[in-house]
């Protein structure tokens, strides 16, 4: 008899490796920021050992299904050295709308509202516009505070990446207190410092330029 968990579990493995694949095909630095995201989350919820309302791997899809939106972003507005127009920006804004039509009716429907929240902010600011900050819950901040943390250890079109320790302390505690307080916030303090301080994701750091806005 099939255990009908493993066999969700093994679904969404290989789905997740086409999700991989479609990522890596269309745009090489959205495929290693999406890992890299993936990897945090996962780090965060194991490292902590607080509840996220995810488990390890729940956090590591919805951090690889996050920008999935971005596939329906042209490469011009993606690799972008300089900044965004308006125009583009409305574009670029599209994509967690994008991401959560993408996974209607998929096994990813469940991280739809994940991605559809991860650039919306507790003070109600970011996008999409019109959102109530009351829907990000534990879940959303995780991931938006994973795609945060990767932001700015990986290269962007713009800039190169923060490489200074204590710069990046500082930067990890802003983002820690920007979704979380209490326990919750120390643990991602000392669980992303941790994984930082010995190198943990740095083979997803180099050799990229990064897409995340
Ligand atoms: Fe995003
Ligand atoms: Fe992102």
């Amino acid at each position: 008899m099939i255990d009908k968990k493993a066999l969700d579990i093994a679904l969404e493995n290989n789905s997740l490796i086409l999700v991989q694949k479609c990522l890596h095909a269309r745009n090489l630095h959205l495929y290693r920021h999406s890992i890299l995201t993936a990897e945090i989350a996962w780090d965060i919820v194991v490292g902590s050992n607080k509840d996220f309302g995810f488990s390890a791997t729940q956090a590591y899809m919805a951090g690889m299904l996050h920008d999935v939106g971005k596939l329906f972003v042209q490469d011009r507005i993606l690799d972008k050295r300089h900044p965004l127009t308006e125009r583009e920006w409305e574009v670029m804004e599209n994509h967690p709308a994008w991401g959560h039509d993408y996974v209607q009716g998929t096994i990813f429907e469940p991280y739809g509202d994940v991605i559809l929240h991860h650039h919306k902010l507790p003070d109600g600011s970011g996008y999409p516009k019109g959102l109530a900050a009351e829907l990000l819950d534990d879940r959303v901040r995780l991931i938006a505070a994973a795609d945060k943390i990767a932001a700015f250890i990986e290269d962007r079109p713009y800039r190169r990446r923060i490489s200074h320790q204590a710069l990046i302390n500082r930067e990890v505690r802003a983002v820690a207190e920007l979704y979380f307080d209490g326990e919750k916030k120390e643990a991602i303090i000392d669980t992303v410092n941790g994984a930082i301080t010995v190198e943990r994701w740095t083979s997803l750091c180099k050799e990229q330029t990064g897409v995340c806005r």
